[in-house]
């Protein structure tokens, strides 16, 4: 097989074999592919795309070039949520023990935030002592044991993904719904899931910018679980604003906590809800949607997710206390609000999440390079949502920083993160479509 004739056929717009998939993977991988020869690949790929059966191989080819975490070891059927990457989205906090207290298994390896959005495992090192490596026998035995665990990354999972999305980083190659959904698609499977929960965002905060491409990334990463045996369903949901109040690592882990005291409702509490529910349906845990929320509303009323939050974090060496007092995690030395002017009175027509989210980074609560230090105390609370009425003087939103000089500097970038009307403006809903292997759903009045 030759490297050239494969690039040709993906030209002409010809469908691959598997083993030619598994070639250039596995070849690629191994140094023996150029990163020319792929380039050229991945931008026929661009153009002619692929079909279900070519996309599931890519995947599983990926999927194979690494580790494969083998998760049966857990009693229980192994459910995973993937989301494509939002901002104010501390989700995997409040759905973890949320779910967990359910009685299902969440055996979660999460990422450190780049760029305008957070990772799970920044925010769970802002609880004071809290180990985010486990070796993989004690992971196994404590989600037999809890139900749930929390950790990073580790191993060599899916170097594939890694040296093609340098690769697509620089050839621009990277917004191609194969190739997307191959990448997210091989780590899950990768990371040992039976099955996927996943949250497709949509938005001027998310990497899919347009209702269109969302939902048909969705339905890719959705067929491709259905090919390879890991049954998939995919909600596409709104990141139009910040889907929560706080941006930042240790303020979200906060938001997490009031959610999870029951004592705070809106976007986040609702996405959770929506999430968990379909767990519990994949799961057979519960019989249907409806059985699965208010099971889960009850967790969160009775005090028993909270709950299971202590142990996770007991368990893990954190300080359990923060759930009853958050003062105990990392706190910024100063504050600032920004208010609304006169000339701004009206409503809120819109809030830049991807604006929000790189001027936390600049407050120092993310990073712009992979191994930047970064500041788990500083980031920001909003005080008003899309269609909320504001008048001059009310605070949009409370700054937590730590250097005057990055506060002059984020201050910049969240001033015009807000947009304002002097006409109502009704709000974006928060889910557009259902994703699974029935079909799209449309959601909210959304038309497909
Ligand atoms: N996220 C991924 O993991 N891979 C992509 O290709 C794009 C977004
Ligand atoms: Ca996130």
């Amino acid at each position: 097989m030759r490297t050239v004739d494969l690039i040709v056929k993906k030209r002409k717009g010809e469908a691959l074999e598997q083993e030619e998939i598994e070639f250039l993977v596995q070849n690629y991988v191994e140094g023996r592919i150029p990163d020319y020869q792929m380039a050229a690949f991945c931008m026929a790929v661009y153009f002619q795309g692929m079909n279900t059966a070519e996309v599931a191989q890519l995947t599983m080819a990926m999927a194979h070039s690494g580790e494969m975490v083998d998760l049966a070891p857990i009693t229980g059927v192994k459910v995973d949520k993937h989301s494509t990457g939002g901002v104010a989205d501390t989700t995997t906090l409040v759905l973890g023990p949320l779910v967990a207290a359910a009685g299902v298994p969440m055996a979660k390896m999460s990422g450190r935030g780049l760029g305008h959005t957070g990772g799970t495992i920044d925010k769970l090192e802002s609880i004071p002592g809290f180990q985010t490596t486990l070796s993989r026998e004690a992971f196994i035995k404590q989600v037999n044991e809890l139900k749930i665990a929390l950790v990073g990354q580790s191993g060599n999972l899916v170097p594939a993904d890694k040296k093609l999305y340098a690769l697509r980083d620089v050839t621009g190659t990277v917004p191609s719904i194969p190739l997307i959904a191959s990448s997210i698609m091989s780590k899950k499977i990768a990371a040992g899931a039976d099955k996927l929960v996943l949250d497709v965002k949509v938005g001027s905060g998310a990497f899919m910018k347009k209702k269109e491409d969302a939902i048909a990334l969705a339905e890719t990463m959705v067929q491709i679980g259905e090919q390879v045996g890991r049954e998939t369903v995919a909600l596409v949901t709104s990141m139009e604003e910040p889907l929560g109040t706080a941006i930042g690592n240790a303020l979200e882990v906060e938001e997490a906590i009031l959610v999870l005291q029951g004592q705070k409702q809106g976007a986040l509490r609702e996405l959770c809800l929506l999430l968990g529910a379909e767990i519990l349906v994949l799961t057979g845990r519960v019989r249907d949607r409806q059985e699965g929320r208010t099971l889960l509303e009850n967790l969160l009323i009775s005090g028993a997710a909270l709950e299971k939050f202590v142990a996770l974090v007991a368990a893990q060496g954190g300080n359990p206390a923060v759930a009853q007092d958050t003062s105990l995690l990392p706190q910024a030395a100063g504050q600032e609000v920004v208010q609304a002017l006169p000339e701004q009175e009206g409503y809120v027509a819109a809030i830049d999440a991807e604006r929000l989210g790189v001027a936390a980074m600049t407050l120092g609560a993310g990073r712009a390079e992979k191994d930047d230090p970064i500041d788990l105390a500083v980031g920001m609370k909003l005080h008003v949502r899309q269609g909320d009425r504001v008048t001059a003087g009310q605070p949009l939103a409370t700054l937590y920083y730590n250097k005057r000089e990055k506060l002059e500097q984020a201050l910049k970038l969240v001033r015009p993160a807000f947009r304002f009307s002097q006409t109502p403006v009704a709000p974006e809903p928060l889910v557009y479509a259902l994703v699974t292997k029935k079909g799209v759903t449309a959601l909210n009045g959304h038309s497909l």
